[in-house]
């Protein structure tokens, strides 16, 4: 009598249990494009048995838009049928896995898909009850959701791109594209920060497996921001300056060398030998001067445009070291 009592009493509460938990998990909504293969994810758990272990699950369906799937319910899968609806496979086992795979995904697709299990005895049926919401969407066309809004960013934020539908989507492979060219990020969210000036651009995104789903264009306008630009153009600012710096320089150098040459070639066509012999000793003097150091950076009034030009040179070399 007491093993009666005691066999009520679990079975009250297996009951109650049935009533709170729920033994197949899916997700609440799937959405599958016009001619593709969508899986639903799907897992279960059967009913415990009186020993605390699990009833043995005899027999596994999948039906559209009922309640509770069971008896003669139509169904696009059912493990005691041997006919099946071609499409619709059972990629889950009789343990816990109730995955379905629907291929060449069709309008009348469009469901709510439920998952029964059966064991010997009825207290291990249990179908899932909330199902899973199939979408089927054609032709349809992503759009791009930013928080921004309007698309206009300073450098140094951050945004998220969200690249949606008409349904929640599920496993569908997202693309994205600036400016027509393909990213390397997939997903349906695109996560862009700190920004730059180069992120400034038109983004699209589709479904990789349907071009036709392309996004209309979400222009993204990144504005450099001062410190920004302190903090990262400032170093090839100081070195650009300092090189322009130095080509002015150098032309100078090369400018009054040229002059150099040109006034000694004058002399030489008017003056003859003894100008010429003279010519040596000032450039002599003047690399003299050069290799001297930092005094020579006070211009002597005797310099000659020459000097003046190596004495830059010289700074040139002092700047560099530091
Ligand atoms: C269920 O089976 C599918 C297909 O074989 C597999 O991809 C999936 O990972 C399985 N799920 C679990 C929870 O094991
Ligand atoms: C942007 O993201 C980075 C990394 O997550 C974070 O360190 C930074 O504070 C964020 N910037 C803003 C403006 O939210
Ligand atoms: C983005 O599109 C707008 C309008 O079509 C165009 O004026 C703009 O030049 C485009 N921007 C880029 C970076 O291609």
């Amino acid at each position: 009598m007491a093993v009666w009592d005691k066999k009520i009493l679990w079975s009250f509460m297996f009951l109650l249990a049935d009533a709170v938990v729920d033994r197949v998990h899916y997700p609440p909504s799937v959405c599958a494009v016009k001619g593709s293969t969508v899986t639903v994810p799907c897992s279960f758990t059967p009913a415990e048995d009186l020993g605390g272990g699990f009833m043995e699950v005899i027999r596994v369906v999948w039906c559209q838009n009922h309640e509770i799937c069971h008896g003669s319910t139509p169904s696009v899968f059912d493990s005691n049928q041997t006919t099946r609806a071609q499409r619709y496979r059972y990629l889950g086992d009789m343990k816990g896995n109730c995955t379905l795979q629907i291929t060449g995904v069709r309008k009348s697709d469009e469901a709510v898909l439920r998952f029964r299990m059966e064991a010997k005895t009825s207290r291990g049926h249990f179908t899932g009850k909330p199902g899973v919401k199939v979408a089927v969407i054609e032709g349809t066309r992503m759009k791009i959701r930013s928080p921004s809004g309007d698309g206009q960013m300073r450098g140094g934020e951050n945004v998220t791109l969200s690249c949606t539908s008409t349904c929640t989507f599920h496993q569908l492979e997202v693309i994205w594209l600036r400016d027509g060219h393909t990213l390397s990020e997939s997903g349906p969210a695109l996560w862009l920060g700190p920004l730059t000036a180069e992120d400034s651009g038109n983004y699209t995104c589709r479904l990789r497996t349907n071009s036709g789903s392309l996004s209309q264009p979400y222009s993204l306008h990144v504005e450099a921001e001062e410190e920004a630009s302190e903090a990262s153009d400032g170093l090839p600012l100081l070195v650009g300056v300092v090189f322009g710096v130095l080509l002015a320089l150098f032309t100078l150098v090369m400018v009054s060398c040229i002059i150099r040459r040109r006034r000694a070639a004058d002399q030489r066509r008017s003056g003859g030998d003894e100008v010429e012999q003279k010519d040596p000793d000032p450039l002599y003097s003047n690399i003299q001067v050069t290799a001297e150091p930092p005094e020579q950076g006070g211009a002597q009034p005797g310099l000659t445009v020459e000097d003046i030009s190596y004495a830059s040179v010289q700074f040139r070399h002092k700047k560099h070291s530091r």
